[in-house]
């Protein structure tokens, strides 16, 4: 546990307390992972929301009921928090979660399953700035400090799930085959309806163009801004303050620009680009 009590320690990555114990982590490990599961993975803040949007509706054809009437966390739960240990039960065939946990933390029978994952990645400097935000709005999260101060925790992994650069190479070593798609947030934004149809065809949906167009058009950053069973809208303010920052805050590519000083951005790459050598990484 932290000493302000919001993070315990899990395999050497801070996890906020206020989802996650002993026992749910414990219940994740041991979790049994069927061959038609489908984990969307992601550094925090790099679009889990929005594909907890989209998977229910890429594998069910795209009827639009489990997001309109089913709060996010309940309808793709993310794995190793309490709620997932509630729900997993009950979750439609082919169970969709979402995950933080680097490629070794997943349950052990993930392994030997033939489950797909998805795995997104976005530019770190707006997950960094999203994060930002999100720390000064969420309760349950450690103050961030000032811009540069957040900065020194985020390159130091010193915040929740560690490093993104650990995160990225944990998700690249592995043994996984065809069964992973690697997308970005970028191309999401750029072209959804295109980011759709490899959706569908990695998970072999076979959607039309009629459902594709319904599915994008549902899940654009204005729609879901006002859904709310997605913006979370429902969680407690005391947890989630939405009027110091919205959760669909700006849902855009390079607002790092408004944020980083020249100076910022150069160490900020320097940093990144040296953990990073060697690994193909680039952005649309
Ligand atoms: P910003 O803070 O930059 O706006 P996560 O769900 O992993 O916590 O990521 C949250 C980020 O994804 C936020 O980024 C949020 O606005 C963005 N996001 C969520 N849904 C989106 C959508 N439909 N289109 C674009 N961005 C979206």
């Amino acid at each position: 546990m932290s000493s302000s009590g919001r993070y315990m320690l899990y395999h050497g990555l801070l996890l906020p307390t206020v989802v996650h114990t002993e026992q749910s982590l414990s219940y994740a490990r041991d979790f049994s992972v069927q061959d038609t599961d489908v984990f969307a993975v992601t550094y925090p803040k790099s679009g889990t929301t929005w594909m907890q949007e989209i998977l229910p509706l890429v594998l069910n054809g795209g009827d639009l009921t489990p997001v309109l009437t089913i709060p996010n966390w309940d309808r793709v739960p993310w794995l190793g928090t309490i709620k997932m240990a509630r729900v997993s039960e009950h979750l439609p065939s082919p169970r969709a979660l979402v995950s933080h946990l680097p490629y070794h933390l997943l349950p052990r029978s993930f392994h030997s399953s033939k489950a797909k994952v998805i795995y997104v990645t976005r530019n770190p400097k707006d997950v960094m700035v999203s994060s930002f935000h999100f720390h000064k709005m969420a309760s349950f999260l450690d103050d961030p400090g000032t811009f540069q101060e957040f900065m020194d925790k985020f390159l130091a992994g010193e915040v929740m799930f560690g490093k993104w650069t650990e995160h990225l190479k944990s998700w690249r070593h592995h043994e996984l085959g065809d069964r992973i798609l690697y997308i970005t947030y970028e191309e999401m934004v750029q072209d959804l309806r295109g980011a759709l149809r490899r959706l569908s065809s990695f998970l072999g949906s076979n959607l039309s163009e009629e459902v594709i167009e319904r599915i994008a058009e549902h899940c654009c950053f204005k729609n879901m801004k006002t859904n709310c069973m997605s913006n979370h809208s429902l969680v407690p303010q005391d947890l989630m303050d939405l009027d110091k920052s919205p959760f669909l805050r700006k849902g855009v590519v390079g607002d790092w620009k408004n944020h980083f000083s020249p100076e910022q951005e150069a160490r900020f790459s320097a940093v990144i680009d040296a953990e990073m050598e060697g690994e193909a990484c680039s952005f649309p």
